[in-house]
């Protein structure tokens, strides 16, 4: 299978079938001259880099389809995302979208390549990260321990470092509306890289994309205000983050049954523990050593970022300062956002807007304030539907990473 591979990538390489992706431009100005060319890869370049999408290469599999590994002839390693959710599209809109997604760039973003608009499906083309997602470390018992806290704080902060650029410092306002452990990829050195950011933007104005970040995200990453009346706004981020800081703290899923009915909600057991003074007791038992200070303020924080009122949590902006000053005091959480986020929920928005960037004042039960850079947006709900939390994600990764 090895040797099979290399020559097909080697025959590929002869024939001269591998075109593109943004690493193959040298300068600038030849990027830009190549622009369009330098975007795509070739369909047959990317079946034989990925084995013709074998299992044995599928890394995982999200809401928006499969991931697969693949070997380019110039010996780098991709990952390559079959957009298979029909978002309905036009060729020409999904280029630009990827043209502009090219151009947000930051170390703690996964970089993306390219795309391939051949065929029937539609596919993103990123760099490979070798450590997957946070979730596998995180999660699993036994790797668990190799994160230590000083790592676990690193990741806090690059994660925090990611969104503020995406929020305030990218060409464009990204809101990445799935801000999860499974969406936090690892480097050689355990650095975080945020991934899947923009996904959106490539399925607009229908409810397929609204229905497919609430299938392939947890429910209990989701903003109440989104989750039940789709209002969207960099604060629907801030939660998200708030409750991924919690589970780095402690190691566990943001919902897990197995630690009992008073237990199993993260978040509302991580803020009866706050209110008793006894929040360090959430911290993970398998960490040997820990900053109780950076550990205590990380637990505030992601208790503020889940607030119910949108403008009692913090921006990006703040949050990044919080985690690197030293002397700043943080507020002081009030309840956060139990409800509207768990358990079983409909949706019965009709409305259908859904530009991020407009900035609309709403009138929802959610205490929204929208703030004149907030850029509160409804996303069309479209059908009433009810969902099962007792999963917190239908996508799954394979274990083996099938080379
Ligand atoms: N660039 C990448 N490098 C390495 N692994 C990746 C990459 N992108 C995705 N993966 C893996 O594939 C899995 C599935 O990805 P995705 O389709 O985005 O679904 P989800 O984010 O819901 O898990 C991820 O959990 C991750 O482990
Ligand atoms: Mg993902």
């Amino acid at each position: 299978m090895h040797l099979m591979g290399f020559l097909s990538n080697l025959r590929a390489c002869l024939e001269g079938t591998f075109k593109g992706g943004r690493h193959a431009a040298g300068s600038d100005a030849e990027a830009n001259a190549a622009d369009s060319y330098d975007l795509f890869f070739e369909l047959r370049t990317l079946q034989i880099a990925t084995n013709f999408f074998s299992d044995l290469n599928q890394l995982g599999h999200g809401g928006f389809g499969p991931v697969f590994k693949g070997l380019m002839p110039n010996g780098q390693e991709v990952a390559v995302k079959k957009l298979s959710v029909d978002s309905r599209q036009g060729l020409r809109e999904f280029i630009n979208e990827v043209k502009l997604l090219l151009k947000i760039q930051h170390k703690n973003l996964v970089t993306l390549l390219g795309c391939c608009a051949e065929g029937p499906e539609k596919m993103l083309v990123y760099e490979y990260l070798p450590n997957k997602s946070l979730d596998y470390f995180l999660f699993d018992k036994m790797k668990s321990a190799s994160l230590d806290w000083t790592m676990r704080f690193r990741i806090v902060t690059g994660v925090a470092r990611g969104l503020l650029y995406l929020h305030e410092e990218a060409p464009e306002r990204i809101i990445h509306r799935d801000i999860k452990a499974s969406n936090i990829l690892l480097d050689e050195q355990l650095n975080p890289k945020i991934s899947d950011f923009g996904l959106a933007r490539l399925f607009p104005g229908e409810d397929t994309h609204v229905n497919t970040f609430r299938i392939s995200g947890t429910h209990g990453y989701m903003a109440p205000e989104y989750a039940m009346h789709g209002y969207l706004s960099v604060k629907t981020d801030v939660f998200s983050f708030g409750v991924l800081v919690l589970e780095i703290v402690s190691g566990r899923k943001n919902h897990d049954s197995r630690h009992g009915a008073e237990k199993a909600d993260l978040l509302s057991y991580t803020w009866t523990l706050y209110q008793d003074r006894k929040a360090l007791e959430v911290v993970d038992s398998s960490l040997i050593k820990c900053n109780r200070d950076e550990a205590a303020m990380c637990i505030q924080l992601g208790l503020l970022c889940c607030q119910q009122s949108i403008a009692d949590r913090p921006d990006m902006n703040s949050v990044h300062l919080m985690l690197s000053s030293e002397s700043f005091t943080l507020p002081k959480p009030g309840k956060p956002a139990i409800q509207g986020r768990i358990g079983r929920w409909t949706t019965t928005s009709t409305t259908a807007f859904t530009n991020t960037n407009t900035n609309t004042n709403t009138n929802t039960n959610t205490n929204a304030s929208s703030s004149s850079n907030t850029g509160i947006s409804k996303i069309s709900g479209g059908n009433s539907f009810v969902e099962d939390y007792s999963r917190n994600s239908i996508s799954y990764s394979s274990i083996d990473e099938g080379r």
